[in-house]
């Protein structure tokens, strides 16, 4: 399923606030595996989010984020996505022979995890009706690119993670 090169690599999607880097940083220690984030890797390469949408519209980040997910993939480990990046047709390709965890949530569970700025979609009045609406057009993506899925609403962050990198291992 993955090549020799890339042990245990592992990709997770889902929606904002699903916890992906909070469980994939967990997952890839425990995997002892290296982790990426690739809204991280964007950031650095290329300036803040929100400014990239303001100054180059979202298809412009949705390239460069195609592209950070190519060399993460490349690289390996553990790989956490923005929660977009499943809508780009040619980013949902490059993960089809890999194995993809979806995180889900509740947006009861979401409403205390998205303060703060830093997502421009989120940026309106109700930014959880914002992130429904988001989640609702995008699910069918999840779970078309999805091995599995696991919803994080109200477990531990570390008991989710044990039992996804459990799940990767058995994969081997
Ligand atoms: C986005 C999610 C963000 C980030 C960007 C766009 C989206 O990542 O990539 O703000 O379209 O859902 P998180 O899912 O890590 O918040």
């Amino acid at each position: 399923m993955t090549s020799e090169a890339d042990p245990l690599t592992l990709v997770l999607v889902g929606p904002m606030a699903a916890g992906k880097t909070s469980v994939g940083r967990r997952v890839a220690r425990r995997l002892g595996v290296p982790f990426v984030d690739t809204d991280k890797r964007v950031v650095s390469a290329h300036g803040p989010i929100p400014q990239i949408f303001a100054e180059f519209g979202e298809s412009r980040f949705r390239e460069l984020e195609r592209e950070a997910v190519a060399a993460a993939l490349a690289e390996g480990g553990v790989i956490s996505l923005g929660g977009g990046a499943v809508t780009d047709a040619d980013t949902r390709a490059l993960l089809a022979e890999h194995p993809v965890v979806f995180l889900t949530v509740a947006p009861e569970a979401v409403v205390h995890r998205i303060g703060g700025g830093g997502r421009p979609l989120l940026a309106g009045d109700d930014p959880v009706t914002a992130w429904t609406r988001i989640f609702e057009e995008r699910r069918g993506w999840y779970e078309e690119v999805a091995s599995v899925t696991v919803d994080t609403s109200r477990r531990p962050m570390q008991r989710i993670a044990e039992e996804i990198a459990a799940w990767r291992r058995g994969l081997e």
